[in-house]
């Protein structure tokens, strides 16, 4: 538990358990200031208080907190407080009605810029390529359904994952234009998912993406694997976006040969639109790095990689248009 940044010692208070009410551990994510004060339940009649009102919610760290069998309670009379809070934050972004044209294309267009430069940088395909897909991205931006709402979840990022998730957008597109896959109404799925594909990377807790990932147990796996749905889920309410959006994220880890998660679909089962942003994620990831590796592979590395460390396991077509990319950057570079 956090207090300001101090952390505070534990305390067991005694309730009446009738006094008592249990809440899904769905409605907390790191760092969110708690209403009320959240406890959790050690013997009948005895709550461990794990987060006093106002706290910041850092429950990861805690060893019970992630033990499914141990449940989270507020008090009966903190419960409606402590729902109206989640789902105002929640109609935050779903009611928000507009942001302003200039912040919008200010924000999309510093996005793009950064990942524009990224792209160019590592050589994968030309400038021209990398800036005509940008500013698809853009016009969207201007007057695609949904893209307020997308907006506000972005703006909401850390950079670094607001870059990972223009990267990655940027690469899906430029995917998407080789396969001849480049009809709006598709691209404007693509964009969207791709821009929203890490969302559920918030109901990771920090301390299990701050530790190695050889170090993790189990469970903090699990838990880690679970992001794509718990992406999808939450923005399941948002109407404007739709369900191939979804399925984009729901699906953004799984691959061809039935080893990605969490479900370990075969490839035919997973949406065509997954298939291009789940290999834009991982050679986004191999360009510039992430969580997993600090390395940064040449574009021919990372193919390299894919092919003989990862056994390729994307759709075929999807990779086969990412070395045409790579390859006629090649033969434009000798000519
Ligand atoms: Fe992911
Ligand atoms: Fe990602």
């Amino acid at each position: 538990m956090s207090n300001g940044g101090q952390s505070s010692n534990k305390s067991f208070e005694s309730f009446p358990d009738t006094e008592m009410t249990e809440v899904t551990k769905d409605f907390f994510f790191e760092g969110m200031v708690l209403p009320v004060p959240v406890y959790l339940k050690m013997t009948a009649g005895t709550y461990l208080i794990i987060g006093k009102k106002g706290d910041k919610a850092a429950f990861s760290n805690l060893h019970a907190y992630n033990n499914p069998n141990v449940r989270v309670f507020v008090q009966k009379l903190d419960q409606s407080v402590l729902v109206a809070y989640v789902t105002q934050l929640t109609s935050k972004i779903v009611n928000q009605k507009s942001v302003p044209e200039n912040t919008k294309l200010k924000f999309i267009s510093s996005l793009t810029a950064d990942a524009m430069e990224s792209l160019a940088k590592s050589n994968f395909t030309s400038i021209s390529k990398i800036q005509k897909v940008s500013q698809l991205v853009q016009q969207m931006s201007q007057n695609m359904s949904g893209m307020d709402q997308l907006l506000i979840i972005l703006a909401d990022l850390q950079p670094v994952e607001s870059k990972h998730a223009m990267t990655t957008c940027l690469v899906s597109l430029l995917l998407s234009e080789e396969m001849h896959m480049n009809q709006t109404a598709v691209q404007e799925k693509l964009v969207m998912g791709a821009l929203l594909h890490d969302v559920g990377m918030k109901y990771v807790p920090t301390a299990i993406l701050d530790k190695p990932r050889h170090l993790w147990t189990p469970e903090e796996l699990q838990s880690y694997e679970q992001h794509p749905l718990k992406g999808a889920d939450m923005l399941r309410e948002i109407k404007e976006i739709p369900q191939d959006v979804l399925l984009i994220i729901a699906e953004h880890h799984e691959n061809a040969i039935s080893t990605g998660f969490p479900k370990r679909m075969r490839d035919v089962k997973i949406s065509p639109l997954a298939r291009i942003v789940s290999l834009a994620n991982c050679f986004a990831n191999l360009l510039f790095g992430s969580l997993a590796q600090s390395k940064c592979y040449t574009p021919d590395e990372a193919i390299l990689y894919i092919d003989e460390i990862q056994g390729q396991p994307y759709n075929k077509q999807a990779f086969l248009a990412l070395k045409n990319i790579i390859n006629k950057k090649h033969l434009a570079d000798k000519a």
